[in-house]
């Protein structure tokens, strides 16, 4: 087929509007109204908008519009006027959801030197950019003082405070409200699912380990709910679907949310796994869909615990394991209570993250990547 000429067809409520590129584009009306980027319709000094939509009848039509080359102009009836270039709207186009690697079965997470990380906007936003893409990252030679997770905000962002402590200390300890206070083994978990936000990131940053056993374990959830997605379409629906409650609690705090253990997004992309086998409570035995939640739980459970889907290591003094924490379940092996084992963690928002690097690229930082 012929590349169709630069025009302008209307339809009701829409322009079809084919760009000298080649490209088409759809527009609807009050989308063309509501985005006209000119001084009035914007705070010039903020870029934010200023136009309200409600200000025009909503069945608005432009009066005139023209296409010249990449320059479309349209004359709303009041005399405003707006104009558009096609290079502009096919940018928007190109506006896509972040993606993810999926981990194999050799993943070790990529480690970065934690001074490094602090000082040189090149190795952040390397480091920055792996974090996005497999949710697992570890600083090495960090401090091993206590609260040394707090100089980790200039790149990540002010702590994300909950209940309990700022900077939480995972030691043994008798009178501890976590089986993490234990020598026990921990199984994949993420922090706080007795939150409807729960933290989205958490630092994990091993002070000490002197004590025999331990070893982390990480496993990439979102990998691990695709694989039951593509098997198991109908246990994949009803962990969307079936709220579950969670609470972690102690003698002055109290946290407890209801909610599906998946959440994907208006698009069906999956953006968080919530899980916690310690922290989840009883479910309502005559709640409908029990059945099913628990049949899928059990599959759920079974594909975590496979060992081609997480990663394990030993984290020495120094270390901080920083995770995406709505995607990827961290755990522990048990250990021996008899040398020092002293961990501190600290949870912050992957939004402020994310953010980080596009700041970092609009100075011009593009990592060695
Ligand atoms: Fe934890
Ligand atoms: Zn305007």
């Amino acid at each position: 087929m012929s590349r169709p000429d630069a025009s302008l067809l209307r339809h009701r409520d829409a322009l079809e509007v084919h760009w000298p590129s080649g490209q088409a584009s759809h527009l609807h009306f009050l989308w063309l109204r509501d985005n006209c980027s000119c001084e009035e319709c914007r705070v010039i000094q903020t870029s934010e908008k200023r136009f309200m939509i409600s200000d025009v009848p909503v069945d608005i039509a432009p009066l005139a519009m023209s296409l010249d080359g990449d320059r479309l102009v349209l004359v709303w009836p009041d005399g405003h006027e707006t104009v558009y270039t096609g290079t502009d709207i096919e940018a928007l186009h190109a506006v896509g959801p972040g993606s993810w690697t999926p981990w194999d079965s050799k993943f070790f997470p990529a480690r970065y030197p934690f001074r490094a990380f602090l000082e040189a906007d090149s190795v952040a936003s390397d480091a920055i950019t792996e974090f996005l893409d497999k949710g697992a990252i570890i600083l090495q030679q960090a401090p091993t003082q206590p609260g040394t997770l707090e100089s980790l905000s200039p790149r990540l962002g002010p702590i994300r405070e909950v209940l309990f402590a700022r900077i939480h200390d995972v030691q043994v300890d008798p009178g501890g409200y976590n089986v993490a206070h234990t020598p026990n083994a921990l199984p994949p978990h993420n922090d706080f699912a007795s939150y409807s936000w729960p933290p989205s990131v958490q630092a994990l940053h091993m002070l000490v380990n002197e004590a025999a056993g331990g070893e982390s374990i990480i496993v990439d959830g979102w990998n691990v709910l695709s694989t039951l997605r593509e098997c198991h379409p109908g246990h994949f629906r009803a962990l969307c679907e079936q709220p579950v409650p969670f609470r972690e609690f102690d003698d002055d705090n109290e946290t407890f949310a209801v909610a599906p253990l998946v959440r994907c997004d208006a698009d069906g992309t999956i953006v968080s796994l919530r899980f916690s086998n310690q922290l989840m409570q009883v479910l309502d035995p005559g709640a409908p869909g029990v059945g099913e939640f628990y049949r899928a739980y059990h599959a759920l459970c079974g594909l975590l615990a496979a060992n081609d889907v997480k990663a394990r290591f030993r984290l020495g003094g120094g270390d901080i394991l920083i995770l995406a924490a709505h995607r990827v379940l961290h755990g522990r092996e048990a250990f021996e209570a008899v040398g020092r084992r002293h961990l501190q963690d600290a949870y912050f928002e992957l939004d402020n993250i994310r953010n980080h690097l596009v700041v970092l690229k609009r100075k011009g930082v593009y990592g060695s990547g």
